[in-house]
């Protein structure tokens, strides 16, 4: 009865110049490792659910990127929205799909651009939300323990409790600065990392009781679900979802949430700086993806091209150097989170890059 979700529709607008909106960072090979970051998701979650119960959600321009990289699925896996309306309504509509199919399913929603590193700690993990959800009417959460006050992510207050699996007294996505702050403070919150694990069941039901417009919307396709009419129904009705996450839309309002801390080393690959901080580093303590570096006097550089390109860097220390045929980007580290602006700003001169 295991099912998977898994959300590829984001853009990832801060690695850009390699993240573009034709290509996004869940499609590139952003470790270097040989595989792109959506197949390490597939293949994690091939580990604690059949492979043809894993769905992935997508916007409909990356279909064919989809069933390229993964070449093992079939269309019926492939979820494909005509617009982007955040996670709430993909994974709403994904959990009706999957009830019509089988309404005893427990389904884990996986985000498609995280790294982690220890398969068989995140398999075991995965292995005990499962149980637990399959018996009871709970909306699971994993948990890292957080390191700094950072507001781009939902902290989870737990209570203290003996076993393995905490109750959550209460749900913030985003809080602002001074917020988060306490929390890290505090010790007893809890990162949200982005993973749900919940029967079809009790996410529907909350769905039900917390959204009930978007509710409607999606069960007036239910008779086609599976069916060949199917996408004619998404394509009609899909926008008019409203724009809202999950966090907002659900874990902040239930009462029957809960977090398993998470026993794996985990990293949601937001900006180059945090892929910077996963990757090996060489001598020089520079993480280089598919480059030959020759350096001097050069630190804490984050350097990519998209070949075996050869770089020379002399004097330089904590930037982001990352060179594709037509972009050759050199930016600091200390200001990544601002190359969402410089795309925009990009984009209005010179067009799409
Ligand atoms: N299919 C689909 N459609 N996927 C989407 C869409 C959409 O419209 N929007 C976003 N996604 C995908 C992204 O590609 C990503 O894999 C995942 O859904 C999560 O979306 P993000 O936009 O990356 O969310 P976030 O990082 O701001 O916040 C979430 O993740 C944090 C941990 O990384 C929240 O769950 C936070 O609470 C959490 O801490
Ligand atoms: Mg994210």
């Amino acid at each position: 009865n295991n099912y998977a979700i898994v959300m590829a529709g984001g853009i990832g607008s801060r690695f850009w110049p390699v993240s573009t909106t034709d290509f996004p960072k869940q499609f590139h090979d952003m470790l270097g490792t040989g595989d792109t970051l959506l197949q390490r998701t597939f293949k994690r979650l091939s580990k604690s659910v059949p492979e043809e119960n894993i769905f992935i959600l997508t916007n409909e321009r990356y279909n064919d990127l989809v069933l390229e990289q993964l070449p093992g699925i079939t269309q019926r896996q492939v979820v494909t929205e005509p617009a982007m309306r955040n996670t709430a309504p993909c994974i709403l509509y994904a959990a009706m799909k999957i009830q019509k199919e089988n309404p005893q399913a427990v389904m884990v929603v996986a985000p498609s651009d995280h790294w982690i590193e220890d398969e068989a700690a995140f398999t075991a993990d995965l292995k005990k939300c499962f149980a637990a959800c399959s018996n009871e009417d709970m909306l699971m959460t994993l948990g890292i323990k957080p390191t700094f006050a950072n507001t781009g992510y939902g902290y989870i207050k737990y209570e203290q409790e003996a076993t393995d699996i905490k109750r959550v007294a209460k749900f913030t996505e985003k809080p602002d600065y001074e917020t988060a702050k306490t929390f890290v403070a505090a010790g007893n919150y809890l990162w949200n990392a982005g993973i749900f694990i919940w029967s079809v069941k009790s996410i529907l039901k909350a769905f039900a009781l917390y959204q009930d417009e978007m509710t409607s919307l999606f069960e007036k396709g239910a008779p086609v679900y599976n069916t060949a009419k199917e996408q004619e129904f998404i394509t009609l009705n899909y926008q008019s979802a409203e724009n809202v996450s999950i966090d907002y839309a659900i874990l902040e309002k239930a009462d029957n949430v809960y977090v398993l801390p998470a026993s794996f080393d985990w990293n949601d690959l937001g900006t180059w700086g945090s892929l910077y901080d996963k990757l090996d580093k060489n001598q020089d303590d520079n993480a280089v993806v598919n480059a030959q570096v020759l350096s001097q006097d050069a630190r804490g550089n984050m350097i990519r091209t998209s070949d075996k390109k050869v770089v020379v860097v002399d004097g330089l220390e904590d930037y982001i150097i990352i060179d594709k045929r037509e972009v050759l980007m050199i930016y600091p580290k200390a200001k990544e989170q601002d190359i969402k602006q410089v795309l925009a700003a990009v984009k209005k001169n010179f067009g799409e890059q």
